[in-house]
């Protein structure tokens, strides 16, 4: 199997998931990326038993909508029983690293809104130690320089994602080098970096439910 064979795949596996487990009429949580992707062009069978969703990013709420499916703002709704995401790098213990495509501030809120957090990953993401993807940071445009010299002290190599502006407004910094010894650690510390919007991490809340190829 193909990378994008294997994400179908996990994608139709996370769709039978959901069919199972989310009560008719909730509303569910969907992330953003390629894998995504092919899990909402697998949700059209499911639309009917969905009140409708949450999306991670706009390209998510556009596919969505293309598909017939509501998307709510998530100050709409109080909990989601299930968030579905993919991950660009997850650990046995389901940490993970995420942002890849750039939505992680939004996926990080969405996925703490949720109950259960279901990732769907081909064989490529799955990994001992975090770390050797890089790690994507999302800053205030202002606070990069300050932000990029905080992450250099802690001993990586951040790099700005040219030409890349997030839903939110504000730039990534894709930090290669550091060392991902405890990743719930890590993610406290750049959680406390003034600048930092949110950090690639998921560690803090890691995923509850992997589906991998
Ligand atoms: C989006 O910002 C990311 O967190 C994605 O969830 C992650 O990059 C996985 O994307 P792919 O499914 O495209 O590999």
């Amino acid at each position: 199997m193909n990378q994008n064979e294997q994400k179908q795949a996990v994608a139709q596996v996370a769709v039978d998931y959901v069919a199972r487990h989310l009560p008719k009429g909730a509303i569910l949580g969907v992330g953003a990326g390629s894998t995504v992707n092919f899990f909402i062009d697998a949700l059209l069978p499911l639309r009917a038993h969905l009140g409708g969703a949450v999306a991670s990013s706009e390209a998510t709420r556009q596919r969505l909508e293309a598909i017939g499916v509501a998307v709510v703002d998530l100050n709409a709704v109080d909990r989601l029983a299930i968030y579905v995401d993919g991950a660009d790098e997850i650990d046995p213990r389901l940490c993970m690293i995420k942002g890849g495509g750039g939505a992680l501030t939004r996926e990080k809120i969405v996925a703490a809104a949720s109950d259960v957090f279901v990732c769907v990953v081909d064989s490529s993401k799955q990994v001992e130690r975090l770390g050797r993807f890089p790690l994507p940071v999302e800053v205030i445009p202002m606070a990069t320089r300050h932000v990029a010299r905080q992450l250099v002290a802690l001993g990586g190599e951040p790099a700005l994602r040219e030409g890349f502006v997030t839903d939110n407004g504000n730039l990534i910094l894709d930090v290669r080098h550091l060392a991902i010894h405890d990743p719930a650690a890590l993610e406290t510390t750049l959680n406390q970096i003034p600048g930092i919007v949110t950090c690639g991490l998921f560690a803090l809340r890691p995923a509850n439910v992997r589906i991998q190829k």
